[in-house]
C-alpha cells in the first residue's frame, strides 16, 4: 500500500477540468489498490499571476518540491497573450523545471490500435508506432545567456545562446538509456553534428555513454533526417534523445502521429523520485468550461506518475490497458469521434468515468 500527497497545478484553460478528470481516475486506482492519495492544490500560469502578480510563487514550489509528485494541467491563455510583457503563464513552466532539477522529458507516442484511422498518415506507415522520445528540458537555447535584443551597428539585432556542458548531456543520454533498457533496447541519440559544435560534443558524450549499456543498440542521427524519418517510418524508432529545442520540434511532429493532442501525455524527471506530468497539449481556452475536451492525456500523464514516481508499474498498465478498452468499446471524445468505431460521444468527465470503470 503506498501513501502520497501529490501536488495539483491546474493551471488555466482546461486545466482544471483535465486534472479533475485524472484525480477520478487515480482515486479509483487507489480504491481497488488500497493506495492512500491526497492532493494539495496550487496556482501557476495566468491563474498564479492573476492571484500573486508571478506566474509561480516561492509557497507553490516549495510545496511542489515536497510532494511525491506534480500534476499539472495547462498554462496560457489570451488574457496573458502579450509577448512582450514581463510575467508571462510559460515563466511558470520553465520555473518549476529548472528548479527542481527536471531534466528529462519524456513523450510516449503510442498509436492505439482503436484510433489508426484519427493519423494523418496512411495506416501502413502509421499503425504500430511505439516511441518515447527523451528531450532534454533545463540546458540548451531556452536557458542559455546572452538572450537579448539590442540595437547593433545595422540597427536592431539579437541574441539567443546555445550551451551544453557534459554533465547535462551524460545524465538524460544515460537516463534515455535505462528507460531503453526497460522497452526494446533500441536508442537513436539525434543532434546536428556536422553544423554545430554542441552537437559534437553530445555525440561525443553519447558515445561514452552507450558503451555503459551494452545491451542497448545506440544510433547517432542528424536531426533533418530524424524528422524525415517521423512522417516515413515511425515504427523504425524505440527511444529518441535530444537536446531542448531539436526535441520541443520532434515531439510536437511525432505527436501528430496518435492523430490528437488529446491523447499524450509526457513526464519530466530529474534524480530523484519527484516527477512532473502534464499532456502535452495547451490550456484550449474556448473549450474551457464545455465539458467536451479529451481527458485521455492527462490520464496517461497520471499512469506515468504511478510508474516513476509512485513505483506503481501495474496500476500505470491497468490505466492504460483501461484507455484501450475504453477506446475499443467506442467511447469518443469529440476530437476522435470520427476515429474507428465511435459509438458513444462523451465529455470529458465521463470519459474519466469510463475508464476508471475498466481498471482491472
Ligand atoms: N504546456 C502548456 O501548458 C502549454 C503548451 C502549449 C500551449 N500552451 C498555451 O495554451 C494556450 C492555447 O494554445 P493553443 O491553442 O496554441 O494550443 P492548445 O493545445 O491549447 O489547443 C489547440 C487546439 O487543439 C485542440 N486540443 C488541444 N488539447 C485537446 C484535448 N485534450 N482534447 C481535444 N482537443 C484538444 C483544441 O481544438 C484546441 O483548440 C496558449 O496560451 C499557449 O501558450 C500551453
Amino acid at each position: 500500500m503506498v501513501t502520497a500527497r501529490i501536488a495539483v497545478l491546474p493551471g488555466d484553460g482546461v486545466g482544471e477540468e483535465i486534472t479533475r478528470a485524472a484525480i477520478a481516475v487515480l482515486d479509483a486506482v487507489a480504491a481497488r489498490g488500497g493506495h492512500s492519495f491526497s492532493y494539495s492544490f496550487g496556482k501557476i500560469g495566468g491563474a498564479a499571476i492573476d492571484a500573486h502578480g508571478t506566474a509561480l510563487n516561492d509557497e507553490t514550489l516549495a510545496d511542489c518540491g515536497q510532494s511525491a509528485a506534480i500534476l499539472l494541467g495547462a498554462v496560457g491563455g489570451p488574457k496573458w497573450d502579450d509577448p512582450r510583457a514581463s510575467v508571462r503563464p510559460e515563466q511558470g513552466l520553465l520555473r518549476i523545471r529548472k528548479e527542481l532539477g527536471l531534466y528529462a522529458n519524456l513523450r510516449p507516442v503510442r498509436l492505439f490500435s482503436a484510433l489508426v484511422d484519427a493519423s494523418p498518415l496512411r495506416r501502413q506507415i502509421v499503425e504500430g508506432t511505439d516511441l518515447l522520445v527523451v528531450r532534454e528540458l533545463t540546458g540548451g537555447l531556452y536557458f542559455g545567456k546572452p538572450s537579448e535584443r539590442r540595437d547593433g551597428p545595422h540597427g536592431r539585432e539579437a541574441v539567443d545562446t546555445l550551451a551544453y556542458d557534459e554533465t547535462e548531456v551524460r545524465r538524460v543520454v544515460r537516463a534515455a538509456c535505462r528507460l531503453a533498457q526497460g522497452r526494446r533496447k533500441h536508442l537513436t541519440s539525434v543532434d546536428k553534428q556536422n553544423v554545430l559544435a554542441t552537437s559534437r560534443l553530445w555525440r561525443e558524450v553519447a558515445i561514452e555513454v552507450a558503451a555503459e549499456f551494452a545491451d542497448v543498440t545506440v544510433e547517432h542521427m542528424l536531426v533533418d533526417t530524424a524528422a524525415m524519418r517521423l512522417v516515413r517510418q515511425p515504427t523504425s524508432f524505440d527511444v529518441i534523445v535530444t537536446e531542448n529545442t531539436f526535441g520541443d520540434i520532434l515531439t510536437d511532429e511525432a505527436s501528430m502521429l496518435a492523430g490528437s493532442m488529446g491523447l499524450l501525455p509526457s513526464a519530466s524527471l530529474g534524480d530523484g523520485e519527484l516527477g512532473l506530468y502534464e499532456p502535452i497539449h495547451g490550456s484550449a481556452p474556448s473549450h474551457a468550461g464545455k465539458d467536451d475536451i479529451n481527458p485521455i492525456a492527462m490520464i496517461l500523464s497520471a499512469a506515468m506518475l504511478l510508474r516513476y514516481s509512485l513505483d506503481l508499474d501495474a496500476e500505470a498498465r491497468s490505466i492504460e490497458a483501461s484507455v484501450q478498452r475504453t477506446l475499443d468499446d467506442g467511447f469518443r471524445t469529440y476530437d476522435i469521434m470520427g476515429a474507428g468505431d465511435g459509438r458513444h460521444k462523451v465529455g470529458t468527465q465521463a470519459m474519466a468515468r469510463e475508464i476508471a470503470s475498466r481498471l482491472g
